[in-house]
């Protein structure tokens, strides 16, 4: 476990043996990366359980097997500041196709959206409603690039931007069974007791 940039309570990104095979098997869906919109796609729960054992602390952290998502972004791609589910507050993240550095993640201050609305699309996200990201300073932008895992902060508001980019991103992202009761500096501890 080799961290790259520690930028908590934001983001920890990491490279670890194992994250070859990880991105290898998800590769192996390839013929689904191609969509016109940001897809959510769930990988089948055999191919979870085969990636499973691939993944740092997997007994610890108690992965979900039916939520080993793709989340695949075609070139064009703004998806304005959410954060994840209703209750999520941390998710293990894995490039799995990202061909350029453009495609960048900021996050935000959560206080300045104490005052707007929020969708949740039947339970799905809690997006902000007309979130202009004029009006807003990122307090942290990171870019994902192969090579990387990332323990991802998803009860801080962020955004993603792929606008600039001609490539389709695609990411692996897995939560824990008990997603509401975790939270980043959880994550932090187990994947890296020595830096806590
Ligand atoms: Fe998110």
């Amino acid at each position: 476990m080799v961290i790259i940039e520690d930028a908590s309570p934001y983001f920890i990104k990491f490279n670890y043996s194992g994250y070859d095979n990880v991105v290898s098997e998800c590769l192996k869906f390839k013929s689904e990366f191609n969509k016109e919109r940001f897809t959510h796609y769930r990988l089948p729960v055999m191919t979870a359980t085969k990636i499973l054992p691939w993944v740092p602390e997997h007994k610890k952290l108690d992965f979900n097997l039916s939520r080993f998502s793709l989340f695949i972004s075609p070139p064009g791609i703004y998806y304005p500041a959410h954060r994840d589910g209703l209750s999520y507050k941390v998710g293990l993240n894995f490039a799995i196709q990202i061909e350029n550095e453009t495609c960048e993640t900021h996050w935000y201050d959560n206080t300045e959206f104490d005052n707007y609305e929020i969708e949740t699309r039947g339970g799905v996200t809690r997006d902000i409603i007309n979130f202009k990201r004029e009006n807003h300073i990122p307090k942290k932008t990171m870019i994902f690039k192969m090579g990387e895992a990332v323990i991802f902060n998803t009860d801080i508001y962020h955004d993603f931007d792929n606008t600039t980019s001609d490539k389709t991103r695609v990411i692996l992202t897995l939560r824990s069974n008990y997603a509401p009761l975790w939270k980043f500096e959880d994550y932090k501890r187990i994947l890296f007791p020595a830096i806590v």
